[in-house]
């Protein structure tokens, strides 16, 4: 049985327990910082995070913008805007976009503090609680955010031992994803875009065919990009034909004349997931259900 088959069996009793965490943990906290991958912001989410957290507060951080096309991430910022989420872009390698970050909570919980001011509750922290799928970049976020002063909360009352707090400063708090989130394993091109960006191993899935169908995007909005880096290109043939023509001109020609696939498939992934390519976005706004 493959690693995703596996998953995908072990799936449904994961998220119950996580869902169960989340939902004891929910009023804990004032919003809900949800990190996803900028050149995949569909199919690096959990597809029941949404009716989890309810009517929550929720933040989007679109995390590795830096790998994203710039120009895309902007109008993802505005799509989750008409849909009344906050949205920022970060690079959580470099730091990037992070001093947005606290303003971003401040702006969206700015009724909540309205009302502890008003209260005389002055002094209250606010409390965030981190999600995402793994390899989105979240532990990266939160050692970025929480920085040398990063400081672990245990035993606050009601939260149960283990579950992860960081105190920002005396304004923020944050919580750790009380469990592990999964993507939507079920939908193949979910899998497939996950593949594209290494968050899944490569070795469980058929490289070409995954080479094939990076192409099969790239062909439709990178074409100057895929021809600065390989050279001219006939893109009138289909995504194999396409291979083949990247891999000759790399000089991956076995016996016979013809083009050594497989490896021309493994260094075409390599050179995108390691942007050599171009900063490339694979799935656009317009495209959110
Ligand atoms: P997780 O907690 O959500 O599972 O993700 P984690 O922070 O472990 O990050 C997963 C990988 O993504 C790490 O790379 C990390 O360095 C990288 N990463 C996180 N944020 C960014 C970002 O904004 N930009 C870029 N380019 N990369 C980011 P790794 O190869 O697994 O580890 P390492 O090479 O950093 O040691």
């Amino acid at each position: 049985m493959s690693d995703t088959q596996q998953s995908i069996q072990w799936f449904p009793g994961h998220m119950t327990k996580t869902r169960r965490k989340i939902k004891e943990l929910l009023p804990l906290i004032d919003a809900v910082a949800e990190v996803v991958d900028a050149r995949i912001p569909s199919s690096s989410r959990n597809p029941e995070l949404k009716e989890l957290i309810g009517d929550k507060p929720h933040i989007i951080l679109l995390n590795k913008c830096d790998m994203a096309d710039k120009a895309v991430t902007d109008l993802w910022i505005k799509h989750y805007k008409t849909q009344g989420i906050a949205a920022i872009a970060l690079d959580c390698k470099s730091g990037k976009g992070l001093s947005a970050f606290k303003d971003t909570v401040k702006t969206t919980l700015a009724e909540k503090l309205e009302y502890y001011r008003q209260k005389g509750m002055v002094g209250k922290p606010l409390r965030v609680m981190v999600v995402g799928i793994p390899n989105v970049g979240k532990s990266s976020f939160i050692n970025r955010v929480a920085g040398k002063t990063r400081a672990k909360v245990e035993n606050r009352p009601g939260v149960t031992r283990g579950n992860q707090w960081f105190t920002i400063d005396k304004e923020l708090e944050l919580l750790d994803t009380p469990g592990v989130l999964w993507p939507k394993f079920e939908d193949a091109t979910v899998g497939e875009h996950l593949a594209f960006t290494g968050a899944v191993r490569d070795r469980i899935l058929d490289i070409e065919l995954l080479a094939m169908r990076l192409l099969e995007i790239l062909s439709v909005n990178y074409r100057d990009l895929l021809e600065a880096r390989y050279g001219s290109l006939d893109f009138e043939c289909d995504s194999y034909d396409l291979l083949c023509q990247i891999g000759k001109k790399r000089g991956m020609v076995i016996r016979g004349g013809e083009t050594d696939t497989e490896r021309a498939a493994a260094m075409l992934l390599e050179e995108y997931r390691s942007c050599k390519i171009g900063f490339i976005s694979l799935e656009r706004a317009e495209s959110d259900a």
